[in-house]
């Protein structure tokens, strides 16, 4: 069956873009992110500059894109102001030096955010299904973010059919989109695979332009081995869990796991799988990577809800080969489902993130680097640790050759305050912060998890602090950031007055 709507080249749907227009496009992370039209939007962009003509749009996502989104429009400077989460490096210089505006938002908030209309009208919804009725009736592909919100508020929607997806990934989406306060209510999950919505998104037939033909793959980077350093996080934070077990703290059948993405997250999954004392276990997170399939062909994972499949090509190849075995087991949710803070709370997540740097006291640092440069955004890592039944964050104790502690006096910029900051992990151990003074947090931090090349310094520091609840010092906070710009090696810093 025809869906009976016109059928447009991603050229003539970019003509519809506007300068100033703000688009929301589908997907979450590279799974599912518009590829086609966004490319010709920047082709575009580029004509309009040559020509010596202001052209650039407001986009708004579910997270990050692949670089046939963020990447292309941001080298043909398109972009006016992005939100609510990015980690492409063109962009990136672009939000760094200022050309293009970046607010960076809780992943949960960004769907209420535009209904609410806290940014503002919505011109157009650019998204990708697998499948489109001539009712308006759509399934989407790998991912399903801020979609069906998108759908709804933009005035008009172009689609891209992506026919790399199978049609048959109906019944792996589950659409709820919560009502407005003062009407909403509780949404009602209660356990990690529990639906309470339709499978598919009803489109208004009348808002729709025109559907683009694609057969892309998703633009998923491959990610690197495990090395020891990341081994060694995965094995402390899986038998700290272990412990956590054993000692009754948390159920013997174990809590829904969050976890973040990267090198470190998918090391930490591996080495949970592995370790005898952790029962299978269910996903309750955002973004589902390999790891999270391969852990679930072994039989250590059952269960798996998020809000896309952010998978390497040939993982989601052979996925889709043995689609029918996973029905039922994995779950895609809109972004304000899969990381509701009311959720979380709930069914007790145990939320595992990373952290760019963190000072003794356990304030965490998930987005700038030294307090200035934005990295990618805060995404869901707020809104899982905010809320979560423990909340753990992993870093290495040393990066870029040993020049930079992660573990810091202060954190040069604060995304996680200590008090939603539970347990911190390095390669080194395991600094459980629960029930801990200012004084009992830093000497955990520095004993278990900081670097040896660094644990004087920071030990230095603490003595400076004196009798306070919290031992600081205004003239030696940032003595480990300002050798680091001034020598390129934060073991130069001088600790005056220790
Ligand atoms: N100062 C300066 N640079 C630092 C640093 C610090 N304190 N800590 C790490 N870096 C550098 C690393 O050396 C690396 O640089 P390189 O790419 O030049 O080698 C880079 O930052 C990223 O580190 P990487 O080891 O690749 O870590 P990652 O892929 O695990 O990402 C975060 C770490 C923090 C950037 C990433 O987890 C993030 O963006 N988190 C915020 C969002 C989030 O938590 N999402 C999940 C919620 S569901």
């Amino acid at each position: 069956m025809t869906h009976g709507f016109p059928t447009l080249t991603a050229a003539e749907a970019a003509n519809l873009i506007k300068d100033n227009d703000v688009i929301g496009f589908g997907g979450f992370t590279p799974a599912g992110s518009p590829k086609a039209v966004s490319r010709e939007i920047a082709q575009r962009a580029l004509a309009e500059h040559e020509a010596g003509r202001p052209f650039s749009i407001g986009v708004i996502t579910g997270a990050s894109t692949g670089p046939s989104l963020d990447g292309v429009l941001a080298k043909s400077d398109a972009i006016k102001f992005r939100t609510p989460y990015q980690s492409d490096p063109e962009l990136r210089k672009r939000i760094n030096t200022g050309k293009t505006q970046f607010f960076d938002m809780h992943l949960s908030q960004l769907p209420q955010a535009v209904r609410y209309g806290f940014l503002g009208g919505m011109d157009w919804a650019v998204v990708e299904v697998c499948d489109i009725k001539p009712t308006g009736e759509a399934t989407l592909t790998s991912s399903v973010g801020a979609s069906p919100t998108f759908l709804h508020k933009a005035k008009r929607v172009i689609l891209e059919m992506n026919r790399r997806h199978p049609a048959a990934l109906r019944g792996f989406h589950d659409i709820y989109e919560p009502e407005d306060p003062p009407t909403r209510t509780h949404i009602p999950i209660y356990h990690a695979s529990d639906r309470i919505g339709t499978e598919t998104v009803m489109i208004d037939p009348a808002k729709i332009a025109g559907v683009v033909e694609t057969d892309l793959d998703d633009e998923v980077s491959p990610f690197d081995e495990p090395n020891e350093v990341t081994i060694r996080i995965g094995e402390n934070v899986a038998e700290f869990l272990a412990g956590e077990i054993r000692s009754g703290r948390v159920p013997g059948d174990f809590l829904p796991i969050q976890s973040g993405v990267g090198n470190i997250a998918n090391a930490v999954l591996f080495a949970m799988g592995n370790n005898p004392g952790i029962p299978p276990f269910a996903m309750y997170t955002e973004v589902i990577q390999d790891s999270v399939i391969q852990l679930m062909r072994a039989g250590h994972i059952k269960f798996a809800s998020g809000s896309s499949l952010t998978l390497s090509n040939a993982v989601m190849r052979d996925l889709y080969a043995d689609l029918e075995d996973f029905r039922g087991k994995l779950l895609l949710r809109p972004q304000e489902i899969s990381n509701n803070p009311e959720i979380v709370r709930r069914l007790g997540i145990i939320s595992i993130n990373t952290a760019l740097e963190l000072d003794l006291y356990g304030n965490v640092n998930s987005t700038h680097v030294m307090g200035r440069q934005m990295m990618n955004g805060i995404g869901g890592s707020g809104d899982f640790t905010r809320n979560a039944f423990i909340s753990i964050f992993t870093c290495p104790s040393s990066v870029k050759g040993g020049k930079i502690s992660p573990i810091v006096p202060m954190v040069s910029h604060l995304d996680h305050s200590e008090h939603s900051v539970q347990v911190i992990v390095t390669e080194h151990g395991v600094a459980d912060l629960r029930g801990r003074s200012p004084h009992e947090r830093a000497n955990l931090i520095i004993g278990n998890c900081a670097h040896p090349d660094y644990r004087g310094l920071l030990r230095d520091y603490l003595k400076l602090g004196g009798e306070a609840h919290t031992p600081q010092s205004f003239d030696n906070a940032y003595a480990l950031h300002r050798a680091f710009l001034a020598e390129g090696d934060m073991r130069q810093a001088a600790i005056t007055g220790a």
